[in-house]
């Protein structure tokens, strides 16, 4: 499923129905650069799993938990890690469990570490307000956010 945003607002929103339908044991892997919504994205994450709505950019602490009654987002920014060895350092693999959701930025630099069956979201910048954000996953994402995700209103931003 491919959604163009225009405002981080939306983005979050996106963020948020994506957020609603993961279930704890979930891997949510990011590819995208610099400044194209990652971050953002993930503060509607949290809020649609039902953890915080306010989120922060990992960048200094590797990894953020956000937890709620019985689940938890374990949020990662891998842009410095390099190699298996590197990735066992931030305790990727301690963290996992089913009742976690790991939300992984920059991806790209741990591809061969992520299970099969990973959700994974893809930004784009197309231009200084509008993203291209594509998600592919199971099943259970095919309607994500359908086309009227911004109208219906997830979390009454509307
Ligand atoms: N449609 C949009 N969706 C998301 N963010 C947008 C959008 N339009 C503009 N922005 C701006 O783009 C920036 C996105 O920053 P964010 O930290 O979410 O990116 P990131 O992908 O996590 O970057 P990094 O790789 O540096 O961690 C914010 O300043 C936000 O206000
Ligand atoms: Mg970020």
């Amino acid at each position: 499923m491919k959604f163009v945003t225009t405002s981080p607002q939306e983005t979050v929103r996106l963020g948020e129905a994506l957020g609603a339908k993961l279930k704890g044991g979930d891997m949510v892997a990011y590819e995208g650069g610099l400044g194209a919504g990652k971050t953002t994205f993930t503060g509607g994450v949290a809020k649609g799993f039902g953890v915080k709505d306010q989120v922060s950019s990992p960048t200094y602490t590797l990894v953020n938990e956000y937890t709620g009654t019985g689940k938890r987002i374990c949020h990662f920014d891998m842009y410095r890690i390099n190699g298996e060895e590197e990735l066992e350092t931030t305790g990727f693999y301690d963290y996992l469990d089913d009742q976690t959701v790991m939300v992984i930025e920059w991806s790209e630099n741990i591809a061969s570490a992520l299970p099969e069956n990973t959700v994974r979201v893809k930004f784009t910048i197309l231009d200084e307000q509008t993203r291209e954000i594509e998600i592919t996953g199971d099943d259970r994402f095919e309607d994500t956010g359908d086309r009227n995700f911004l109208k219906d209103g997830f979390g009454g931003c509307g």
